[in-house]
């Protein structure tokens, strides 16, 4: 993928005096009253914000905060929390700016941030006319906003189309080289890990892995339907009876491939959704009409981390079980385990699977941690995210 890097353009010295407009996704989870309760993305986003601090540059730095109504502000959409976060990180005030689209004051060395850019009417739609006022603002524009790639937004495209110069932050060039690290040129075997509650919601991931990756292991809701799909009985658990053509078509291309998808041989039940329900571990063709299968069992989760363990690269998006409820935590930990113990290249995302590396304290024993939920997902899918398109279009 040809994109101008914003590392390339520091080191030719072509951004000292510059004005430098930093799309960052600061999007992060937040409490009732307003507290940030994990900042990955913001501190994933400081190397690029110092980077061009002290490459010279007059910074201007914005991100969306959730969904808010464009032209309505309200306080609970304010970057506010963000600003003070970003300041103890970088070390110093990082001044908030609302109002900003009109004209920006920031000198050479000085670091703004720009009020929730989803308030800015024409935002969400990727307006021309809002595009081109945020283009006259800057010099230099900078994506490294790489959980919002997949979205075609004004502050993510329109922007880049116009501004004299559009380039990739270090965050959004990291996580494409990542993944295509893992995806287009992998060290075999190649093994995906995908779970989830709904095939539906994954098919497409789990079509396009099929035509690449040596083991698919399935997890959650989908392996249920999975199982279902090789014949298995699955009591009352979540699944999509009305997917398993679709399921069979992926384990037949795979099989076609000489590749495949491990079905489970044992898995652990319950008769109630609840962390304090009995677990009971079961052959998977002992399922009975009334249980739930609530987790992988501890044959399967042995075998599935035995080829992890000779994994070449491994992609691993979703826990297996209900890693939530101690009961049902093995399989999802296991995995998790066998992740951190494997020579092989790890790249992870999404929502859940961060919570469970976070839970089991792997997190430097992954290769690449994703910050995309959505955008690593459609990544996945195999598309082309609206982010780098115009990217590449502006370096052609
Ligand atoms: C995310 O949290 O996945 C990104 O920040 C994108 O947010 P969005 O789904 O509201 O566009």
């Amino acid at each position: 993928m040809k994109i101008l890097r914003f590392t390339d353009l520091c080191a030719q010295g072509k951004v000292t005096g510059q004005r430098v407009f930093i799309r960052a996704d600061l999007n992060v989870p937040q409490d009732d009253a307003g507290n940030i309760t994990e900042d990955t993305r913001i501190r994933a986003s400081v190397p690029c914000i110092r980077l061009a601090l002290e490459s010279g540059a007059a910074v201007m730095v914005t991100s969306h905060l959730g969904r808010p109504t464009e032209g309505q502000f309200k306080p609970e959409d304010s970057l506010a929390p963000v600003a003070k976060r970003l300041g103890e990180l970088l070390g110093r005030e990082v001044p908030l700016v609302a109002n900003w689209v009109d004209g920006v004051q920031v000198q050479t060395g000085q670091v703004v941030l720009l009020e929730n850019c989803r308030l800015n009417k024409g935002e969400k739609k990727n307006d021309e006319a809002l595009s081109r006022k945020l283009a006259a603002l800057t010099d230099i524009y900078v994506n490294d906003a790489f959980g919002t790639a997949h979205r075609a937004e004004a502050t993510t495209y329109g922007i880049a189309q116009f501004a004299k110069i559009a380039c990739a932050g270090p965050l959004l060039a990291a996580e494409i080289d990542a993944i295509t690290k893992a995806l287009a040129q992998p060290k075999r075997p190649l093994v995906a890990i995908v779970a989830g509650s709904k095939v539906s919601t994954k098919l497409t991931i789990l079509k396009s892995l099929a035509d690449k990756v040596d083991q698919l292991i399935v997890g959650g809701g989908i392996a249920n339907t999975f199982m279902l799909a090789s014949g298995l009985k699955i009591g009352k658990s979540l699944a999509e009876p009305d997917l398993l053509d679709e399921a069979k078509a992926v384990i037949e291309a795979m099989r076609a491939r000489g590749a495949g998808v491990p079905i489970p041989v044992d898995v652990v039940t319950a008769k109630t959704f609840a962390a304090d329900a009995a677990a009971t571990i079961k052959a998977a063709n002992e399922v009975a009409d009334d249980d739930l299968i609530l987790d992988i069992g501890p044959k399967t989760a042995e075998l599935l981390a035995a080829q992890l363990r000779e994994a070449g690269t491994i992609v691993w998006n979703g826990p297996v079980g209900v890693f939530e409820f101690d009961a049902f935590a093995n399989g999802t930990k296991v995995i998790a385990q066998a992740i951190a113990e494997s020579k092989a290249f790890s790249i992870a995302g999404g929502g859940d699977t961060l919570a469970a590396i976070a839970k089991y304290g792997i997190e430097d024993k992954v290769g690449y941690i994703s910050t995309g939920g959505g955008a690593f997902l459609e990544v996945l899918e195999g598309k082309k995210l609206p982010a780098f398109e115009i990217l590449e279009k502006r370096a052609a």
